[in-house]
Order: C-alpha cells, then sequence, then structure tokens
C-alpha cells in the first residue's frame, strides 16, 4: 500500500470531523485539496474509506480499520518526536499546551513565569472548550491539557492542582443584590445567561440544579465567559462564571457576586495526560513546576 503521512493526517482529521469542511479549516487546506488527498488515499489503499447518505459522510469498514491505523501511527510518530526532545533535555524543545476557555484567565501567567527559567522551550498554548479539550486528548495532539475533571472512562493521568468555584453573577442594579443566603427556589424566577453546550462550566451548572432539583431558566447562551459577563452587565439576567474570570469586574464594582445558598459550586482544575504517555523531559518539568507552584502563584479572586 503507497500512501503518504500528510495523506493520513488529512485521512484523520476528516474521519474525526465527519466533514470536510471542518477537515480542511484544521488543516488550513481548501475543501478540494481535502477531497484530492482522501481520493488519492482511496485509490492506493484501493477501497472507499467514507460513504455518503444524503448530507453525511460516514467511515466504511476501511474506513474504520484505516482510522484505528492512522491513530496508532500518530501516537508513534510523536513518541519519536518526544524520544528525540528527551535527548536534547529539559531547556530545549517544545510544549504544547491546551486549556479550557475558562483556565485561560490564568494560564498565561504560568506560561510565562515557566518560560522565564526555560527560555530555549518553544511554547504553543491553545484555548478551547472541554468539549474542545476531550477531542484533542482523543487525537493525542498536545502535551498537557489544563481542565476540569476529565470523564473517568477515558484512561487519563488527571491530578487537581487548584480550585475552581463557580458563582452566580448580576448587575450592581439587580434585585437579589444585597440579599444573604438565597434560596435556590428563588433562582427559577431569573433568566440566566449560559455558557454553549461544551463547556464544563455549562456542564457542572446543569448537573449540580439538577442534582438540587431546581430548574432554570436559561435565555441567551454565549461561548465565551467575556460575553456572558458584558450580557449580565447589561441586564439580560444572572450569570454563572468561575470565580477566575472575575478579577476586573469585581474591583470596578462591576458586577457583583450573589450570597445563593450551596454556592459557589466548587470544581477543580487538573492537569491532564494519557495514562500511557511518554511525556518530554520539558513537559514532565512543566507538569511538575504546575503541580508544586501553580495554587501558589495563582490568586482567586475573593479568596484573598
Ligand atoms: P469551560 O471549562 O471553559 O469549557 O467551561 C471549564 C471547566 O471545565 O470548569
Amino acid at each position: 500500500m503507497h500512501l503518504t503521512l500528510r495523506q493520513l493526517k488529512v485521512f484523520a482529521a476528516v474521519a474525526r470531523h465527519l466533514n470536510y469542511t471542518r477537515a480542511a479549516e484544521e488543516m488550513h487546506l481548501t475543501q478540494p485539496a481535502v477531497s484530492m488527498q482522501i481520493k488519492q488515499l482511496e485509490n492506493n489503499v484501493g477501497l472507499p474509506l467514507f460513504e455518503q447518505i444524503g448530507k453525511q459522510i460516514y467511515l466504511t469498514e476501511a474506513g474504520r480499520e484505516m482510522y484505528h491505523y492512522s491513530r496508532v501511527i500518530a501516537q508513534q510518530l510523536e513518541e519519536a518526536d518526544t524520544v528525540i526532545d528527551s535527548l536534547k533535555g529539559v531547556q530545549r524543545g517544545r510544549l504544547a499546551i491546551a486549556v479550557a476557555s475558562t483556565a485561560n484567565y490564568f494560564a498565561p501567567r504560568l506560561l510565562a513565569t515557566f518560560s522565564g527559567s526555560h527560555t530555549a522551550v518553544t511554547i504553543s498554548l491553545d484555548v478551547t472548550n472541554r468539549e474542545g479539550l476531550l477531542k484533542q486528548l482523543e487525537s493525542n495532539e498536545k502535551d498537557l491539557v489544563i481542565m476540569g475533571r476529565p470523564p473517568a472512562q477515558m484512561d487519563l493521568a488527571a491530578e487537581p492542582f487548584l480550585d475552581n468555584p463557580l458563582v452566580i453573577i448580576a448587575s450592581p442594579g439587580h434585585a437579589l443584590v444585597g440579599r444573604q443566603n438565597i434560596p435556590l427556589a428563588d433562582l427559577q424566577h431569573e433568566t440566566f445567561v449560559v455558557r454553549e453546550h461544551g463547556s464544563g462550566t455549562r456542564i457542572a451548572m446543569e448537573r449540580f440544579f439538577s442534582e438540587q432539583g431546581v430548574r432554570l431558566e436559561t435565555g441567551m447562551e454565549m461561548s465565551s465567559n467575556e460575553a456572558i459577563k458584558q450580557a449580565v452587565q447589561a441586564g439580560l439576567g444572572l450569570g454563572i462564571v468561575s470565580m477566575h474570570t472575575l478579577g476586573l469586574e469585581l474591583e470596578t464594582k462591576r458586577l457583583v457576586v450573589l450570597n445563593v445558598q450551596s454556592f459557589p459550586i466548587m470544581r477543580h482544575w487538573y492537569i491532564v495526560h494519557w495514562r500511557g504517555k511518554r511525556l518530554s523531559p520539558v513537559a514532565q518539568a512543566f507538569k511538575e513546576f504546575v503541580l508544586n507552584e501553580g495554587a501558589g502563584l495563582i490568586s482567586v479572586p475573593g479568596q484573598g
């Protein structure tokens, strides 16, 4: 079978998204270029790898087999890279980190401190929501990921290093501001501006209220913490966000944290990688740095 690594990478992207447009975006290619690579790979393999039913594409049986091997090959290549990097030592190499949208409020500070003592390390930081992070873990794209607790069924090493309290925010003029110990039931009359599906904050919020048997009125959905804070300031409703996002707004009194029973919802930040992954010396050094020094470097607003 003659095929190129390029074709395999393009194939893996299409197989992951089951969508040519999204694969093209990920690979920074045009859609015709992606289709061409897939066609050539199918010719080389001698069997169709995708089938189209209606508007949706699916992997054929050959496609599923190929997808399995493409991931094994990618993992092996990654490992070769790591081994070669390790021969160069901790002071050199690349570090690819992905963090949850909400963790981006403190991650740059961790990276800045770390890179201060590892000046020859090239660091890349990718920011996406929880769902995006799980996809990146799935495809083994990053050295380390900083996220809320990952799903137990994935064989990941995940170590907590920092609290992540989720709180309810309101604009300063809101009727609930100043009340103490607000019962959860009183929130049922309020409208909430919420994060998008796939956000860890959103999942935690929904789980919490369903466990408490409280039905929330959700209004607009927004895909960033910044947008939620703006919307709440503008009086569009209440919001639920991590304390990490609130430094500036609390200082300038543009938003208020409500005093609600059973709040904050306490989440934690984890540093995560596949259990079997061979971390490069740089990644190992960064992981230890985060576990040993992370909590000391980051102050959670409202926690002193
Ligand atoms: P999010 O993740 O930015 O996707 O909401 C944060 C979390 O998992 O708590």
